[in-house]
């Protein structure tokens, strides 16, 4: 049984009337967890918050019929969208692994799919090659590398691995 450690700290917690089962409990026992692993487990729990209101205010918004209102609900859910995007960054510069894998997804015109197809083919079918992704300028190359080799044929091919 999950360990009643803390509660949610979350400045937007009144407001958004958000309780996730993650900011109520560990799965581990607390006095295992690193200082570290907590300060992330907020930071996930304070992410998910934020998300989870973007979603509210954006149906709030499909459902609302008073034009001033439904303005007031965009501007907030906007704020939230700068929420996350705050929480997220200060995961990136903490996790070396979500540091890696948003060098290789985010900002990309490429298909997201091919972006990982390059990614791996960068670093080698074991992974143990150099990892060009972080290089600098590397995904500017492949961006426009990649953006031309891109067909509908070979899209759909890919959909189909993925499914078998
Ligand atoms: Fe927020």
């Amino acid at each position: 049984m999950p360990v009643v450690a803390t509660r949610c700290t979350c400045a937007d917690r009144e407001r958004h009337g958000v309780d996730p089962i993650g900011s109520e409990t560990y799965h581990e026992p607390y006095e295992v967890l690193s200082a570290e692993t907590r300060e992330m487990h907020r930071a996930i729990v304070s992410l998910m918050e934020e998300l989870e209101a973007i979603d509210w205010y954006q149906q709030r918004m499909d459902g609302c019929t008073d034009d001033e209102l439904r303005e007031i609900l965009r501007h907030n859910k906007d704020e939230e969208i700068e929420h996350a995007m705050m929480t997220l960054e200060w995961i990136r510069r903490r996790s070396p692994e979500f540091d890696h894998e948003m060098r290789t997804y985010l900002f990309t015109d490429v298909p997201i799919l091919r972006a990982e197809e390059e990614a791996k083919g960068a670093t080698g079918e074991d992974g143990a090659a150099e990892d060009t992704a972080k290089a600098p300028g590397a995904r500017a190359e492949r961006d426009a590398s990649a953006s031309d080799k891109h067909t509908e044929e070979d899209h759909s091919l890919r959909i189909r691995s993925l499914r078998t």
